[in-house]
């Protein structure tokens, strides 16, 4: 029986074509004197999101930090979407790297939006604290792969201009976006003074982020990183295959939330279950009977041949990707009927 793994758009293995890129990549030092794949990879995400420059990290939880510690000062508040990647899962870095505290937004969809960011803004006084940043994510992984609109964003930009705050932008699936909206990757991260983006999920990449800003940060950007343990010596051998990802999974995303709707139309009539309406590449499956939790559900599942991850007590979430095709999703979805049937 092979097994379908649906917990993440990280599970991918590199293909054989992206194993020969990184095989052939030119390399140097990237932490000495410079690593021109690195660089090469680094000047293009720059250029398709419409910034000045960008750098390569190990990770985006790495890249996220340092576009957090550009933006904030110490002592002062970072706004976000309440279940926001980087308020649920960097293990309070915010606090712990930036020394910011976190105001986070409660939403009814994750969806941030300006009027919100305004409601949050405190009255000036010294006895509270100042917010410096703005942090928005997009799309939204807890919130199901929810996509935020141009527009939305937008008017997050402007208050934020009008309230004299940074604004980060946590685009792990950016390219999600870009390809359920059409809306160009410069359009989405328009107003973002740094943007974070992903090669490891849907891109199918062994590991990598980057981190988008003016040309100005760049020297501050390398000096976090490099504090943070980020420094990478021949890192063309993972740009390479960033690079290769860029060039040949980008174009294919649509597949994958292709993939995610069938997911959830094949399951719309399970009575045990109520899947979400996908926008890009991630199903959010409510339990829906009263016995069924995600704890005991899960390992019933994993034991048919289908991998998924809790999201809640009684929520579990897959998402589609590179390595699984249409009749595995097909496969997926009848296995779940039948388990809970
Ligand atoms: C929205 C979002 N931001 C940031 C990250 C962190 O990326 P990494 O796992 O490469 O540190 C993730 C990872 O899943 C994510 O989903």
């Amino acid at each position: 029986m092979t097994v379908i793994d649906l917990r993440s758009d990280t599970v991918t293995k590199p293909s054989t074509a992206m194993r020969r890129a990184i095989a052939e990549a030119v390399v140097g030092d990237d932490v000495l004197d410079g690593d021109p794949t690195t660089r090469r990879l680094e000047q293009r995400v720059a250029e398709l999101l419409g910034k000045e420059d960008a750098l390569f990290f190990p990770s985006g939880t790495q890249a996220n930090q340092t576009g957090i510690a550009l933006q904030t000062r110490p002592g002062t508040e970072l706004i976000l979407e309440a279940n926001a990647h980087l308020v649920h899962y960097e293990l309070a870095g915010v606090a712990a790297l930036s020394g910011a505290q976190i105001r986070p937004v409660a939403t009814p969809d994750g969806l941030l939006t300006g009027e919100l960011v305004r409601a949050a803004l405190r009255p000036a006084s010294p006895h509270v604290p100042r917010a410096t940043a703005v942090a928005v994510e997009n799309t939204h992984n807890a919130a199901g792969g929810k996509v935020m609109p141009p527009d939305v964003m937008a008017g997050i930009a402007t208050v934020a201009t009008q309230a004299g705050l940074a604004l980060h932008l946590d685009g792990a699936r950016l390219w999600n976006a870009a390809a359920a909206t059409g809306v160009p990757l410069t359009r989405l991260a328009a107003g973002a003074g740094t943007v974070m983006v992903s090669f490891s999920k849907g891109l199918g990449c062994p590991a990598g982020s980057c981190l988008a800003f003016r040309a100005a940060d760049r020297a501050l950007a390398w000096e976090v990183r490099k504090r943070l343990g980020g420094g990478m010596r021949q890192s063309g051998i993972l740009a390479a295959a960033a690079l290769y990802a860029l060039d040949h999974h980008l174009a294919r995303l649509e597949e994958d939330h292709e993939h995610a709707k069938l997911f959830a139309e094949r399951l719309s009539d399970c009575p045990a279950v109520r899947p979400s309406e996908p926008q890009t590449n991630i199903v959010m499956i409510d339990l829906v009977r009263e016995h069924d939790t995600a704890d005991a559900v899960l390992p019933k599942l994993a034991q048919a041949g289908v991998l998924l991850v809790p999201f809640g007590p009684r929520r579990l979430r897959a998402v589609t990707h590179l390595d699984v095709g249409r009749a595995d999703v097909e496969r997926a979805a009848s296995v779940v009927r039948r388990v809970l049937g």
